[in-house]
């Protein structure tokens, strides 16, 4: 119908096989901007990062709930200011030559998304009871920022994805899960997914041949193997979160070894 708009598009309309896991974080500290500019160099027009905040409520991109294993700080992400993160070294963890890397706001990775020509899964990963508190820090990043490229939210936490309903309507969510859950229809109606998320460990050829025939798009972390992502491919799944992106894309860019 030629001027009508297409109500049901979502964000899996735009979405890459290849997403590159924690930015191409098989190849710099992940979650880092050396790590997304790792991912869009090599080819890769998807990222995965996630999100969580600080203290005073500033979303920064960081996986873990404490700084120990990927700064040379120690303790909770959250009981750590903006400022104090922003003063951690977020690569020497990962090697010297990524000394001085940081841990990226969330304005800064949507700054950087919007100049590398990136689309963004952003995984929201709350501190449990802080759900809602972490989608409007996210929510006051965008405002910030204005996001120029395709943009899909997931989480494990179903309150994120609550908060998320209510207050990021705009954009495609997705339920992240380990294995399937035999009542995975109803744990999307429950949630307002649209899409799930689940491990590559937990592949159940059956159970993704209903998904997929439903018409619920899925994705799997983390497959680092070009055979098991095409395996999955051929299963209906469609992307997958990689730390090594030039592995999956065919026409990628070679790797200086
Ligand atoms: O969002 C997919 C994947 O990132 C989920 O697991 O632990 O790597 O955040 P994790
Ligand atoms: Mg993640």
């Amino acid at each position: 119908m030629s001027g009508s708009q297409n109500l049901t598009a979502t964000a899996y309309d735009q979405l890459s096989p290849v997403i590159a896991h924690r930015g191409a974080s098989g190849h710099a500290p992940e979650n880092t901007a050396a790590s997304l500019r790792k991912g869009a160099e090599l080819g890769a027009t998807w990222a995965e990062v996630d999100v969580a905040i600080s203290s005073d409520n500033v979303a920064v991109v960081f996986h873990d709930s404490d700084v120990n294993r990927c700064t040379d700080g120690r303790g909770l992400l959250i009981q750590k200011t903006a400022r104090e993160l922003a003063g951690l070294d977020a690569g020497s963890w990962y090697s010297p030559f990524y000394a001085g890397e940081r841990i990226l706001t969330m304005t800064d990775l949507l700054t950087l998304a919007n100049e590398l020509c990136l689309n963004l899964n952003i995984e929201i990963k709350p501190t449990i009871g802080r759900e809602t508190e972490t989608v409007w820090a996210m929510r006051e990043a965008l405002k910030q920022v204005p996001f120029n490229h395709t943009l899909l939210l997931s989480s494990f936490n179903v309150h994120a994805l609550y908060a998320a309903r209510e207050f990021l309507p705009d954009f495609t969510r997705a339920l992240n899960v380990e294995a399937i859950p035999r009542d995975w229809r109803n744990r999307l109606d429950e949630t307002g997914a649209t899409g799930l998320h689940f491990a590559a460990d937990f592949f159940e050829e059956a159970i993704i041949r209903d998904i997929h025939a439903a018409g619920t798009p899925m994705a799997c972390y983390t497959v680092n193997d070009f055979e098991t992502a095409q395996k999955l491919y051929r299963s209906g799944v469609k992307a997958v979160f990689t730390d090594y992106p030039e592995r999956l894309i065919l026409n990628a860019t070679p790797v200086a070894r």
